[in-house]
């Protein structure tokens, strides 16, 4: 699942308000809250690396400083942790720092997704780029990011990863006309964001958390007026990528989870947990217990 040479550039759009996780979220970014013990973005950096991708944008606002200490190499902390041999601790903070070359951009105005993106311009440079939205874990063997890499490479076409959503909850997601391929792939060429009505729906299949765009994408994003909620929307440029060239979705493998709501945090955390090397047997008989009770 190797990125090819020209293809090593990411970007995270993190800069959010995530006013669904008020009011934690007014000093703590959404995107750093812990899932058991690594924080969420973390994960999302994980999936890119282990995808072939080695530098990363993050794209950042006032008040998420501490995404960039996150990433950043701790003196103070890693003379400790090796003074009191505690080398494990040392050994999973200094890793952190070396995962990938990240960068931070910062998005000066919350004027949308697309927005968010177009900032990544420059630092793009003209070759195609995955997206991972910052408040998307996606926890599967083969990385969803790596998924849609190869599927890039193969039709040389801008990609989005999709799943079907349940019918009544299409309405709060995009909604795309697709016509199956082959395996997890799919031919869209249509979608539309937020259908109010049944008849509006094109499919129950929406685009989840991750893409690989074309850098064509920056112009028409350019030429996109604010639409919904008066944000610059991503996916008002992506209809038009579909309906002119055609997209490419994938039905990635591997189970996603919306940190940007509660509920996706807690499903994240629990299912993360009855996972985890060091907690899994006493989280298990813990949830078991309280389950007995409910
Ligand atoms: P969301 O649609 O979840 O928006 O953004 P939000 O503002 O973070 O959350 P709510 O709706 O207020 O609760 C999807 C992704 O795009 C980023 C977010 O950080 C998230 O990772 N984003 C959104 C930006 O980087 N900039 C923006 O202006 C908007």
């Amino acid at each position: 699942s190797a990125a090819s040479d020209v293809y090593k550039r990411q970007v995270i759009p993190a800069a959010g308000l995530g006013t669904r996780v008020l009011p934690a979220t007014k000093s703590m970014p959404k995107e750093m809250y812990p899932i058991v013990d690594k924080p969420a973005i973390q994960y999302i950096v994980e999936e890119a690396v282990n995808s072939g991708i080695t530098d990363i944008l993050i794209i950042t606002n006032r008040g998420k400083n501490i995404i960039e200490d996150y990433f950043d190499r701790s003196p103070e902390l890693e003379g400790r942790l090796l003074e009191d041999k505690k080398e494990e601790f040392y050994n999973q903070v200094v890793s952190v720092s070396k995962l990938a070359n990240i960068f931070f951009l910062r998005q000066k105005e919350t004027k949308g997704l697309g927005h968010a993106v177009n900032c990544a311009r420059s630092f793009i440079s003209g070759e195609p780029f995955a997206v991972l939205y910052g408040d998307d874990v996606i926890i599967g063997e083969d990385p969803a990011c790596g998924q849609l890499i190869r599927a890039y490479e193969k039709y040389g076409k801008a990609v989005v990863g999709i799943k079907e959503v349940a019918k009544e909850n299409i309405h709060k997601y995009s909604s795309l006309k697709v016509e199956h391929l082959d395996g997890t792939y799919y031919s869209c060429t249509d979608m539309v964001e937020k259908p109010k009505t049944e008849a509006d729906v094109l499919s129950y299949f929406s685009i989840l958390g991750r893409c690989v765009l074309t850098p064509d994408i920056f112009d028409l994003l350019d030429k996109t007026a604010p639409g919904a909620g008066g944000e610059i929307q991503l996916t008002d440029a992506m209809r038009v990528l579909a309906q002119t060239v055609g997209m490419i979705g994938v039905d990635f493998t591997g189970k996603r989870y919306d940190i940007g709501n509660k509920l996706g945090i807690l499903e994240a955390t629990v299912e993360l947990a009855l996972k985890h090397p060091e907690l899994k047997d006493d989280f298990r008989a813990y949830i078991k217990n309280l389950a007995s009770e409910l």
